[in-house]
């Protein structure tokens, strides 16, 4: 047994979190694209089935209220919560990301008012939270400035009205750092929207602590909802009453049912509704949250620190030097849960170590992504990633 193997199995021995594999659908793959799709779990298949069968099939109609379907989006918000810092009352799930994005950053220039008339938004953004933006900017006649993230703090001002961050990098994994980021957009009077997608179930978020305006995030990745599972919305107890949708459907009326011509919105959380949930996906998300029952994410965050750093030591040994790039920062305090390594050929290199059952993704044109998921991810499984890496890099 090489000394890799012999730690991994070692550290797979102290791990805490180790039986939480169990709770998942897995195979022989060594599975690190959670970042982009995450696992089954495996209570979903069953509770999905007593949804369609018995709650749709049997009661129809009436599981709108008997089986919970019309208060879901704040129920399951509430669970959502504890994982990203929040407390009860402040996320509503449903809707996509993007359209989360366009509800958070819209009513963050409403509420910015008069006189404050530009967008920030972070240059190297996932591309949709960038196209949105520009829309939002458009559309609410603000100019849209797109910088790096570290240059936030220099281009912010009185004419500043919202600034959209990503916490965690899609790209290389870098986090951001929330707190110092989130004083400087409020020491300028302007508002900040968090892109939470590559951070909510990876790492402490801490968003009532640092005071965070709005925020959004998707579930399919480290929430492991499943494919498209809804995302959700993040609103500060004190703003919501100030939050002014700019899509305000029907699900978010202060009374739905009484079919009003005119629009009174909600109060709480729910204001951030737009129409009829996906009540499918919305319920496999939440039997999905039950592997958190009895998680810390302070554990998740040690552990996925842990395996990050095996993985870049077991590179260093397997992969030839100088053959791949790591845009994954060494510190931890700015690393998400992924590591990012770049190469030429990072698409073939990618194809070769699917085939060989190491499951990562390629980002055009030359990265090479690997998420580490602590619930199901171990340290024996990172050091047969690293080790396949090395091999079919090196030619063998
Ligand atoms: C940072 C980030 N924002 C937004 C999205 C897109 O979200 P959606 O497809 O739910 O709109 C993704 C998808 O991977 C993402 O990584």
């Amino acid at each position: 047994m090489s000394e890799l193997s012999a730690k991994a199995e070692k550290l797979d021995a102290a791990d805490e979190l180790a039986a939480k594999r169990g709770e998942f659908v897995l195979d022989e793959v060594v599975y690190l694209d959670g970042n982009s799709l995450g696992a089954l779990p495996a209570n979903v298949p069953g509770q999905v089935s007593d949804v369609v069968l018995r709650q749709w099939g049997s009661l129809r109609i009436r599981s709108w209220e008997e089986s919970g379907w019309w208060t879901a989006p704040e129920r399951i918000g509430d669970r959502i919560a504890p994982l990203v810092g929040a407390a009860a009352g402040q996320i509503v799930v449903g809707d996509s990301t993007s359209v989360n994005v366009f509800k958070a950053l819209v009513a963050a220039v409403r509420m910015a008012g008069e006189g404050r008339d530009e967008i920030v938004v972070d240059a190297t953004t996932f591309p949709t939270d960038g196209y949105i933006a520009e829309s939002a900017a458009r559309m609410t006649g603000c100019t849209l400035r797109p910088v790096q993230p570290s240059q936030v703090p220099g281009v912010l001002g009185p004419r500043t009205a919202a600034v959209l961050l990503n916490h965690v990098d899609y790209r290389t994994g870098r986090l951001h750092d929330l707190p110092s980021l989130t004083a400087a957009v409020h020491a300028a009077g302007a508002y900040i929207v968090w892109d939470l997608c590559h951070s909510a179930g990876a790492l402490p978020v801490g968003l009532d602590e640092h005071g965070v305006d709005l925020a959004v995030g998707c579930t399919y990745k480290y929430l492991n909802g499943g494919p498209g599972s809804p995302a959700y919305l993040y609103v500060r107890r004190d703003l919501q009453p100030r939050f002014d949708s700019p899509l305000p459907g029907w699900n978010s009326h202060a009374e739905p049912f009484g079919m009003r011509g005119d629009y009174e919105p909600a109060s709480g959380a729910l204001r951030g509704r737009v129409g009829t949930p996906d009540i499918l996906s919305m319920l496999a998300l939440e039997a999905a949250l039950d592997v958190w029952e009895d998680v810390s994410i302070e554990s998740v965050r040690a552990k996925s620190l842990a395996l990050t750093d095996f993985f870049l030591e077991c590179v260093g040994e397997y992969v030839p030097q100088g053959r791949v790039e790591s845009l994954t920062p060494a510190a931890h305090e700015e690393r998400g849960s992924q590591v990012a390594l770049r190469c030429d050929d990072a698409g073939t290199v990618m194809k070769r170590l699917i085939e060989r059952g190491v499951v990562g993704d390629f980002r055009a044109p030359d990265v090479l992504r690997f998420g580490f998921t602590p619930l199901y991810v171990g340290f024996a499984d990172v050091e047969r990633a690293a080790r396949v890496l090395g091999e079919v890099v090196g030619g063998s």
